[in-house]
């Protein structure tokens, strides 16, 4: 059976979203879809506009910041030279992690969201915001 592939990309300093996309990857699995699963940083981003489908989720380290293991992948989204419809034929979810007691709380997953959107990608779903200090954690 040709199964649909899902891309699932993370950014995870200290593995908490690692955990959560191996989580989804499992979920994925299950429903009968072909995940693969990675650190935004071991993909190879010239491949992106290829994948019909990708699922990120991104940590919030330092003071806003991104974990060390997306700031590659994400400079390269930044690059100037991307034109307006570099993603257009990309589908996505981003669902943070975060921390709404400091004052940039999930800014690298809400400027993923937005970067994705100015270069032409279609998200399925609004941003998620995962919060540490939900009460269920
Ligand atoms: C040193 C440190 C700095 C953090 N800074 C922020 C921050 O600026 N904004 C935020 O929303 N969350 C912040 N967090 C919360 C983390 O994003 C959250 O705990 C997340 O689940 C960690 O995911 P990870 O284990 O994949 O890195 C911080 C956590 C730590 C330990």
């Amino acid at each position: 059976m040709n199964r649909p592939s899902l891309l699932i990309l993370y950014g995870s300093e200290t593995g908490c979203a690692q955990e959560v996309a191996e989580r989804i990857a499992r979920e994925g699995r299950r429903l009968l879809l072909k995940p693969r699963c990675m650190a935004m940083d071991d993909y190879d981003r010239s491949r992106l506009d290829q994948e019909p489908l990708v699922v990120f989720v991104a940590a919030t380290t330092g003071q806003g910041q991104e974990p060390g293991n997306m700031k590659k992948f994400w400079k390269s989204l930044l690059r100037k030279s991307l034109p307006p419809n570099a993603l257009s034929t990309l589908t996505f979810a981003v669902f943070g992690l975060g921390d709404s007691s400091y004052p940039k709380y999930n800014f690298p997953s809400k400027k993923l969201h937005k970067r994705l959107l100015q270069l032409g990608a279609s998200a399925i779903v609004p941003l998620g915001e995962g919060d540490d200090q939900h009460y269920l954690g």
